[in-house]
């Protein structure tokens, strides 16, 4: 997706629809109601996912991508001209999006339990890592540890999670970014680099 695109798109974000839904609805079709609801409200959260893109095109920032809760992989739309994009989520939906394509790939498991190299890769963690931990151990600190230690690895970290969970992180690269704020709480986004 092209640097204009993107502008338009988030120039259009009011948070009250998805401006993705025209984008895409004519493939969602394969989604049953109770797995995509109010599609044409809600997808994913485009408004990150656009900030990440235009700062990678206006940054130059490697395309080598690593979404890590990914859900559905709705917005891999912004990424089809990226080198590579690989989602990776806990639960396969009825179909991840463009995983017909041959440089968007995905991985059904909870990470960091899965086969993914994250070193030379660009990561993306929106609403995901930091906010479910017991999904990864029922001991809240080993979870946060096993996280951090698969993380690090990562040249480029753009990730919306918990202030404390991104202070921790950020012990592992040379520089910590606040990418845009939340009004709606610790959901803020940031940038880390190696
Ligand atoms: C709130 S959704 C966010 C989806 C998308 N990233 C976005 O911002 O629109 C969180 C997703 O992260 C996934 N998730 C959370 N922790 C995970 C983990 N450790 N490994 C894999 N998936 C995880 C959940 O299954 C869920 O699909």
């Amino acid at each position: 997706m092209d640097l204009e695109t993107v502008n338009k798109l988030l120039s259009d974000q009011t948070g009250n629809h998805a401006t993705f839904y025209p984008i895409l609805k004519e493939r969602l079709n394969v989604y049953p109601c109770e797995e995509v609801s109010f599609p044409c409200e809600f997808l994913f959260f485009e408004e990150r996912y656009l900030a990440i893109k235009k700062h990678m095109i206006e940054n130059n920032v490697k395309q080598d991508i690593v979404d890590i809760g990914c859900q559905f992989g709705f917005q891999s739309e912004m990424f089809l001209d990226s080198d590579s994009y690989i989602g990776i989520d806990r639960y396969r939906p009825s179909y991840f999006m463009n995983s017909e394509k041959d440089n968007i790939n995905y991985i059904v498991g909870t990470f960091p339990n899965v086969d993914i190299d994250l070193k030379e890769k660009t990561v993306i963690s929106s609403m995901s890592l930091g906010y479910f931990n017991s999904y990864v151990n029922e001991d809240e600190t080993q979870a946060i540890n096993s996280l951090i230690n698969a993380l690090k690895e990562a040249a480029t970290i753009y990730i919306a999670t918990t202030k404390s969970f991104v202070d921790e992180l950020s012990s592992h690269f040379k520089t910590k970014e606040l990418l845009s704020e939340s009004n709606a709480g610790d959901f803020h986004l940031y940038l880390l680099q190696k």
